[in-house]
């Protein structure tokens, strides 16, 4: 397996990731709900600062994804998905703008927002640490102070990491933690 950056020839497996790493998006709008939530967006508007991980077929089986400034991922968003969200979940339409809401005081000192996700078959072996490696370096380049996510409180696997690799917990509630990561 290797880290590299996003190519478009990834798209769908980067959905394909999306939906095996998450739970409770069973319907097809909800599928989409999820896709248009936490994976199009960033492939289609801020490719620079996804990285893919990939195995000997060139094959994508993980990623990060990252938006460098969330107040501009917000207007972007509200621009380009807001409606097609809305017309597939009006409950996540609104879990959504809820979050937006609960993230904004973060993304004051930690402008950057990060989701990562790896296959089964791709995960403990140090891939998801290269990835935010990745990620990290190319913020910096970029001049980006900081880095936040937020992640189920449930989540044993995804906290373990942040709290491993290094990121500070900023705040709890809600059945979620924010994370964040000084650059
Ligand atoms: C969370 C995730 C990105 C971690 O990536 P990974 O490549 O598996 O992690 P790494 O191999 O780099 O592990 C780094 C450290 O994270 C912690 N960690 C990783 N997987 C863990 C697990 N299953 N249980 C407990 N701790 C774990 C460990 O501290 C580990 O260090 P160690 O192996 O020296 O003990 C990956 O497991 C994943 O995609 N999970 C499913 C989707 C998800 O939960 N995404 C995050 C949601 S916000």
């Amino acid at each position: 397996m290797k880290i590299r950056p996003y190519q478009p020839k990834d798209f769908e497996n980067c959905r394909d990731i999306c939906l095996v790493t998450s739970s409770g998006f069973n319907t097809p709008e909800e599928t989409k709900a999820l896709w248009y939530m936490y994976c199009d967006y960033y492939l289609l508007y801020e490719s620079d600062t996804c990285f893919i991980v990939a195995n000997e077929k060139d094959e994508a089986i993980g990623y990060i994804l990252c938006a460098k400034d969330y107040n501009t991922y917000k207007k972007q968003f509200k621009q380009h998905f807001s409606a097609p969200l809305r017309k597939v979940s009006l409950k996540h339409w609104l879990m959504h703008g809820i979050s937006g809401l609960y993230m904004t005081a973060v993304a004051r000192k930690y402008p950057a927002h990060l989701h990562i996700d790896i296959k089964p078959e791709g995960q403990r072996q140090g891939m998801g640490t290269k990835l935010v490696d990745a990620l990290v370096a190319k913020l910096k380049e970029s001049g980006v102070k900081g880095v936040h996510l937020g992640v189920g409180a449930d989540n044993e696997k995804g906290v373990s990491f942040y709290k491993k690799y290094g990121f500070k917990e900023y705040k709890k509630g809600f059945g979620s933690i924010v994370f964040a990561l000084d650059l």
